[in-house]
């Protein structure tokens, strides 16, 4: 199977900090952002990997990364989105790469304590379909919301003022090959953007959404808070710990 990072948006939340430079390319503690990503699928088995950057700076995850072999690699794959145009967006420039194949996604500012190998080798064995990661927050009003029916998920909330649940959809998403037609079916949402919310909806009305709870902490970094929430528990704990 194959992995796919976004690394792009222009990350205004966090202005002026990404004003001259690439969210992702900010430090976490004592790594730049975008290492804990790319060890999130090493430690899941996954090899294959690409960078799907943008906005200014696009050159410097080459500099950076080269050929990933400070993570055991033998290459790294990078693709460059024009513009702004949302997570599904982003995600629609991996088709060619994944070449019919699964791919498991990763947003390039979500980090986590332990490892999801346990969810990968199950969505290995997953026949078709599409698997999201759960976690329990105090906020989630800030993500995407899961609404539950017993412990079936019946669709997700992007954002919602009033969430179902305690839970937040993390960034890191399993998705069939399917997932580039739903993609191409997408309209902009209120921010404007094609929301993954949305591809995760397609992928719950046909019935094929399974889920997991990820073990130990999980954070984004893409606020202020948020990324200094992120640095004091990698501190603490280290991240992707195996
Ligand atoms: C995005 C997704 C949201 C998800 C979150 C995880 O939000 O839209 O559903 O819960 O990532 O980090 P954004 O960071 O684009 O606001």
């Amino acid at each position: 199977m194959k992995g796919v990072v976004l690394a792009g948006g222009l990350g205004s939340r966090l202005f002026p900090l990404t004003k001259v430079t690439n969210k992702h390319l900010l430090p976490v503690y004592n790594e730049p952002m975008i290492y804990y990503p790319i060890k999130t699928l090493v430690n899941a088995g996954i090899e294959e990997i690409l960078i799907v950057t943008g906005g200014n700076n696009a050159g410097e995850f080459l500099r950076l990364l080269g050929n990933g072999s400070e993570f055991g690699l033998k290459h790294l794959n990078y693709t460059y989105q024009e513009g702004e145009g949302g997570i599904a967006a982003a995600l629609s420039l991996a088709e060619h790469f994944a070449d019919n194949g699964k791919i498991v996604v990763v947003l390039g500012d979500n980090i986590i304590e332990k490892n999801i190998r346990k969810a990968v080798d199950a969505f290995r064995k997953q026949k078709d379909g599409a698997r999201i990661m759960l976690k329990e927050v105090p906020d989630p009003q800030r993500f995407g919301v899961p609404v539950f029916e017993g412990d079936r998920i019946v669709r997700v909330e992007e954002k919602p003022a009033e969430p179902a649940s305690q839970y937040a959809v993390i960034g890191i998403y399993m998705y069939d090959e399917r997932v580039f037609d739903f993609i191409k079916t997408l309209k902009p949402s209120q921010r404007g953007e094609l929301e993954i919310t949305d591809v995760n909806n397609f992928y719950i009305h046909d019935g094929k959404m399974e889920w997991d709870i990820i073990d130990g902490w999980w954070s984004d970094a893409g606020t202020f808070e948020s990324l200094q929430y992120a640095g004091n528990m990698v501190a603490k704990t280290g991240a992707n710990t195996l």
